[in-house]
């Protein structure tokens, strides 16, 4: 325990120091609060008004947002890069592992740009829009407010390579996953925190099978309720590797599957994350310091929220130099401008 402990010290800190060569998390130019407060006053009001609706309507809508703008910002920063479709020029990110039959949302995004587009012009970036709409979803659904900063471009490229590689899986390891945060400039405070997104949203029975057929029974222990919610999540996703039910849902909070809050760390406490990677952090051997931080946030609510604002922000800043100089402000989300 102790060695393994050290050896993911000691990765930690040589990825701290690559980091700061690989990924420049101060933005190129700084990103600011009041960046549209000239050029699009209502824009604020307009993707707030967008967003309570599709919350309104369902509100699962809030995961997809906020899964959307994560999946944005690990792939060339947050760039808008996600929300393009394939064209015979331009390969897009949808169809990378990760993202097919998986990430939603985007429809939410085209219906603000609309509006965007005939309130202000060629003003709001896409990523911009992702930005805010994230955390717009958040507050919807019960979670914490914090100021968003705005000026991002839209990329003119996207990256199905760096979509596979970059983006954190299920069942990774520990350490692999702490490395993908750190090489975006994210601590393991961040990646702990972060995760609690998982707080809302569902998950599909292919990503959660190894888990409740692997080591779900261990971690639990056998209780009565915990048995009870094995058995449930074991009808919704059969054993068969192929086919069957791989595309069924459920929440990955099933306490409170619509709410913004911190129940997803008492399930990780009692042994119940429906992820193995989010179970890990709990529960895995070598993770002494995401252990301490799951059972910090699973005790006290508000640091949580705290830090779940600050890493949003953080996370939100990692931009793409590329799209400063290259990039531009999309008329549709889905296409770069011709
Ligand atoms: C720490 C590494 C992470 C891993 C391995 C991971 C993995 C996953 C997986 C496998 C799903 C279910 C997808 C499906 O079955 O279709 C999911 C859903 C989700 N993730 Fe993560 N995730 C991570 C971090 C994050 C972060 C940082 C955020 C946002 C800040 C986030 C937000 C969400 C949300 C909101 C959903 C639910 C989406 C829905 O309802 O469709 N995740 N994640």
């Amino acid at each position: 325990m102790r060695s393994s402990q050290s050896i993911l010290q000691l990765m930690i800190i040589v990825f701290s120091i690559l980091n700061t060569s690989l990924h420049a998390i101060a933005s190129d130019p700084p990103l600011t609060l009041d960046y549209y407060a000239s050029t699009c006053p209502t824009l604020f009001e307009i993707i707030k008004k967008e967003m309570k609706c599709s919350v309104l309507a369902d509100p699962r809508n809030a995961a997809l947002i906020l899964r959307l703008h994560f999946h944005d910002c690990f792939v060339q920063g947050c760039d808008g890069s996600v929300l393009l479709e394939d064209t015979i020029n331009l390969q897009g990110e949808k169809k990378a592992s990760t993202n097919i039959n998986s990430l939603n949302g985007f429809r939410i995004v085209d219906r603000i740009k609309n509006k965007l587009e005939s309130e202000c012009p060629g003003i709001v970036s896409c990523a911009d829009i992702l930005t805010i709409a994230a955390r717009d979803a958040v507050i919807l659904v019960g979670g914490p407010y914090w100021d968003v900063p705005l000026g991002r471009k839209d990329s003119v490229t996207a990256s199905l390579p760096l979509a596979e590689s970059n983006l954190p899986t299920q069942n990774e390891g520990l350490v692999t996953i702490i490395s993908k945060f750190l090489y975006q400039g994210l601590s393991v405070t961040d990646m702990v925190a972060l995760s609690g997104a998982h707080t809302i949203g569902m998950a599909r029975c292919e990503s959660f099978r190894e888990r409740i057929y692997g080591d779900f029974g261990a971690t639990s222990g056998k209780n009565l309720l915990s048995e009870t919610y094995l058995n449930s999540l074991k009808s919704i996703c059969p054993p068969t590797p192929v086919g069957e039910g791989k595309n069924n849902i459920t929440a990955m909070d099933y306490v409170t599957p619509n709410l913004f809050d911190n129940s997803f760390y008492h399930l990780l406490v009692k042994g119940e994350g429906l992820l193995n990677s989010d179970q890990e952090m709990y529960s895995g051997v070598i993770g002494f310091q995401t252990h301490e931080l799951v059972k910090k946030y699973a005790a006290d609510p508000l640091a949580f929220f705290q830090q779940f604002s600050d890493s949003m922000v953080k996370m939100g800043n990692i931009t793409n130099s590329e799209s400063f100089v290259n990039g531009e402000v999309r008329k549709n989300c889905r296409f770069v401008n011709t």
